[in-house]
This record gives C-alpha cells, sequence and structure tokens, in this order.
C-alpha cells in the first residue's frame, strides 16, 4: 500500500483540509476609493466567517495564507499596518477560537514579527492544543521555498549527526520535517482575487490538491463563494496517476 492509499479517503465529496490564498483586498478597497487596509481589515472579517463555516461543515483544517515572505517587499506603511491587524486578531479571536474547539496554529518565521507577535502566536497555540473541532493554520512570513529548504536543513543536520543515512532519505522523511507534519495535505485549494498562482504557498504539501481559482476578490468571497468553491470540489475526480475506470470499479479495473 502506497501513501496515497493511506491519506485518501475511500470517497469524499468534502475536502478535509483546505488551503487558501486569500488575495485581492487592496483591490477590493481601491475599487472602492478607500485605503488599502480597509480591504485587509473587511478580509479579517472573511476570515472569521470561513472559519465559522468550516466549522459547521466539519471540515478538519484550514490553512490561511495571510502574509507571504515575499509580502516584506510592500511599502513599509502596509507592512506595518499588517502587523498591527495581526497583532489585534490575535488579541481578539483567541478566546472565541478556544470557545468554539478551534486549535489555532502559524506557520513560517513568526519571529520576524516581533516578540509580542512571536510571544502571543506561542500562548494562543498553548492554549488551544487540546482542541481538535477545526484545525486553524495561520501562514505568515511562510514561503514553501522556505519551508522546504528547513527540512532540507534539518535532515542534512541528522546525516551529519550520523542518526539517517543520505540513502534513507525518502518523500516521507522530508514531509514529516516540513511545517504541519501531522496534518494531512490539502486536498482542495481556492485562490480568490482572479490571479492563477501558488505564490509560494504550500509548494510541496499542493502536489496533488484540487486546485480552484476565482476571480472573486477576498472581501467579497461569502458563505455563497464557499458553496460554489465546494460543489466545483464535489465534482472533481482523485484519480492520483490511475485511470478514471480504476477509481470508478477498483475492483474489476
Ligand atoms: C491579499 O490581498 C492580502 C495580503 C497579501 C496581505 P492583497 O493585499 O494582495 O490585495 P491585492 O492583490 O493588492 O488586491
Ligand atoms: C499571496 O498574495 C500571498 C497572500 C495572500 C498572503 P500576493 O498578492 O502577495 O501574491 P502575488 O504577489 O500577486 O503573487
Ligand atoms: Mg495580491
Amino acid at each position: 500500500m502506497n501513501t496515497i492509499d493511506q491519506v485518501v479517503p475511500a470517497s469524499s465529496t468534502l475536502p478535509q483540509h483546505v488551503a487558501v490564498i486569500m488575495d485581492g483586498n487592496g483591490r477590493w478597497a481601491k475599487s472602492r476609493g478607500q485605503a488599502r487596509i480597509q480591504g485587509h481589515r473587511k478580509g479579517v472579517e472573511m476570515v472569521r466567517e470561513l472559519v465559522a463555516a468550516c466549522g459547521e461543515k466539519g471540515i478538519a483544517a484550514l490553512t490561511l495564507f495571510a502574509f507571504s515572505s515575499e509580502n516584506w517587499r510592500r511599502p513599509k506603511l502596509e507592512v506595518r499596518l499588517l502587523r498591527q491587524l495581526f497583532l489585534l486578531a490575535l488579541e481578539r479571536e483567541i478566546e472565541k477560537l478556544d470557545a468554539h474547539g478551534i486549535r489555532f496554529g502559524v506557520i513560517g518565521d513568526v519571529a520576524a514579527f516581533g516578540a509580542d507577535i512571536a510571544e502571543r502566536v506561542r500562548a494562543a497555540e498553548e492554549r488551544t492544543r487540546a482542541n481538535t473541532r477545526l484545525r486553524l493554520t495561520i501562514a505568515a512570513n511562510y514561503g514553501g521555498r522556505w519551508d522546504i529548504t528547513r527540512a532540507c536543513r534539518e535532515l542534512a543536520r541528522e546525516v551529519e549527526a550520523g542518526r539517517l543515512k543520505a540513502s534513507e532519505i525518502t518523500p516521507e522523511q522530508l514531509s514529516a520535517r516540513l511545517s504541519l507534519p501531522d496534518v494531512p495535505e490539502p486536498d482542495f485549494f481556492i485562490r480568490t482575487g482572479g490571479e492563477q498562482r501558488i505564490s509560494n504557498f504550500l509548494l510541496w504539501q499542493l502536489a496533488y490538491t484540487e486546485l480552484y481559482f476565482t476571480p472573486v476578490l477576498w472581501p467579497d468571497f461569502d458563505r455563497r463563494q464557499f458553496d460554489l468553491a465546494l460543489q466545483s470540489f464535489a465534482t472533481r475526480q482523485r484519480r492520483f496517476g490511475r485511470t478514471g475506470e480504476q477509481i470508478e470499479a477498483p475492483r474489476r479495473a
């Protein structure tokens, strides 16, 4: 039995792990003659709605790209305001998340946001560790290449220390050293805002993920839009290299 047989449920019309690139906040604000930060503020509200929807539907994991390792290239003011918004959201939302049984986590190099944020993230992760309803992960100062490079470094250290042989390195060994080692890889990816690219999100983990791109800007991505996305997922046939016949009649094909 290979790993794919182990991780994929026999038939599933509801994704177990949804990963989202929440894009389009700036354009949403601009189209209203507002400052970009207003779009980011509205974006936080939409996060709240999506988290609630995922909890209600029984989706096990939700991973949201909030700030990429490349977003430091933005104007200083926008970066500063995004940092403030992150801090505010950590202060205001964690209690509610905990009350709803949501396990909160962050992937990415949070130390770069400063000690106040890093400490709050650590405390929030600790506080919600035992929750099982929904695994909510925020990717902040995250990059897929950073993640893979880190995992490679860790493997190299283990080889140097004599704990592992180079010939023993497998895809599973590498996966185990990436961020989110204990969460099944996303089965559904959504990107709002019209761009059709991955922008250095979960590069390794998206290898066999179903991709969904919508022109709807993130602040407009409401429950109805999420339902449309889920409807699209439900029509997909996930083949993992096999033929359609093998999937439809596994015993005969
Ligand atoms: C996504 O919205 C949020 C972040 C990257 C922080 P954008 O800010 O990229 O919005 P657009 O793409 O400029 O409209
Ligand atoms: C991707 O959006 C990152 C986040 C949503 C946090 P960007 O707006 O930064 O992506 P690019 O630059 O258009 O690829
Ligand atoms: Mg963008």
